[in-house]
């Protein structure tokens, strides 16, 4: 697993090439020692998924920017959202844009709490699932009408993996998934 992120940390670096995306590889809830901001929305900021990818049309991956050539997809840094929201506030919870924007001036990366995530024993590679053309939705549920994420769309146990990958005949050798 370290070495899956570290892997996911430098072509994340090369790519993006921002100090904003190390502290949010680093101060993430990755990290057991942080302490969490959490609104009443379980994250730091309620980020409505559904009207960004709905209303705004916004793609999954413009975000969630590694998907197709890592293992894990990808959380935007704060200079992703700030592309925008230097110049856009809210209109329906303008209060959290200003939580935003309060990152964005201290140069702070927003301490997001993961919602999916699989043993550490056990290694997920999102790269190829995209790449075969399995749609995030299949895994994730349809994010574009969840506001917040709170939950995960269904257990991420061993028999979903290998049901899904006998119906679609993916491998199932114990060691593409096991170490
Ligand atoms: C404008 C940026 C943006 C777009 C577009 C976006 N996301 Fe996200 N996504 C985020 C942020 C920020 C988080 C972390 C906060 C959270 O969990 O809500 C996140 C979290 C997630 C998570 C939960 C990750 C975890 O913690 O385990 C999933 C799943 C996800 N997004 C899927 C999608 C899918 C599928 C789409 C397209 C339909 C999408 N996202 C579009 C910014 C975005
Ligand atoms: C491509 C432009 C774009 C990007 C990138 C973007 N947003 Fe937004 N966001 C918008 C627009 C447009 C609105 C709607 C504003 C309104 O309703 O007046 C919005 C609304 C919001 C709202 C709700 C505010 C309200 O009052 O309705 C929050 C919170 C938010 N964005 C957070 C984020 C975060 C966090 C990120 C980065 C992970 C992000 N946004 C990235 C365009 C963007
Ligand atoms: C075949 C199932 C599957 C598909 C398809 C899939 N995911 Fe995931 N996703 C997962 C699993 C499982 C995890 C937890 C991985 C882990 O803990 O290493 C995860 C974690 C995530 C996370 C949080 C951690 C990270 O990897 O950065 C985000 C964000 C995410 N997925 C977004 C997406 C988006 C966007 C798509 C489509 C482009 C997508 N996923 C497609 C199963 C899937
Ligand atoms: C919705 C269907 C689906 C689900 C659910 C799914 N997978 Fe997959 N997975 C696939 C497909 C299709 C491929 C084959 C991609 C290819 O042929 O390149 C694949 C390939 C893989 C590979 C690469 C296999 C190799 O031959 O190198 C790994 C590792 C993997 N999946 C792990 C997982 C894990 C772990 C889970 C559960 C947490 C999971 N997958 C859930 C569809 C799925
Ligand atoms: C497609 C991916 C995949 C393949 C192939 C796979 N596993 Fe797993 N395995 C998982 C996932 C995901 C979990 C974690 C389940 C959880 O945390 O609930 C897991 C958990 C386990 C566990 C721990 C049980 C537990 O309760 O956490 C063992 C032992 C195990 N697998 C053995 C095997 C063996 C032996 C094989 C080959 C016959 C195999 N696995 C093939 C994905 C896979």
């Amino acid at each position: 697993m370290k070495t899956q992120w570290l892997i996911a940390l430098m072509v994340g670096l090369a790519l993006v090439g921002s100090l904003a995306f190390v502290q949010a590889q680093t101060n993430g809830s990755d990290d057991p020692g942080v302490q969490q901001e959490v609104g009443a929305s379980g994250q730091p900021i309620a980020f409505p998924h559904d009207r960004h990818t709905q209303e705004f049309q916004i793609d999954c991956q413009f975000c969630h920017f590694s998907a197709e050539r890592s293992g894990s997809a990808g959380i935007p840094p704060v200079s992703t959202c700030m592309g925008c929201h230097t110049f856009v506030s809210g209109s329906q919870n303008p209060e959290e844009v200003e939580l935003l924007r309060g990152y964005a001036e201290r140069q702070e990366a927003i301490p997001w709490n993961r919602i999916y995530r699989v043993s550490s024993h056990v290694q997920f590679p999102h790269m190829r699932h995209v790449s075969a053309g399995v749609d995030c939705a299949s895994c994730h549920g349809n994010v574009e009408e969840i506001g917040v994420i709170q939950e995960v769309a269904q257990p991420l146990t061993m028999g979903w993996c290998l049901s899904c990958h006998m119906e679609m005949g993916a491998s199932r050798d114990c060691t593409v998934c096991h170490y």
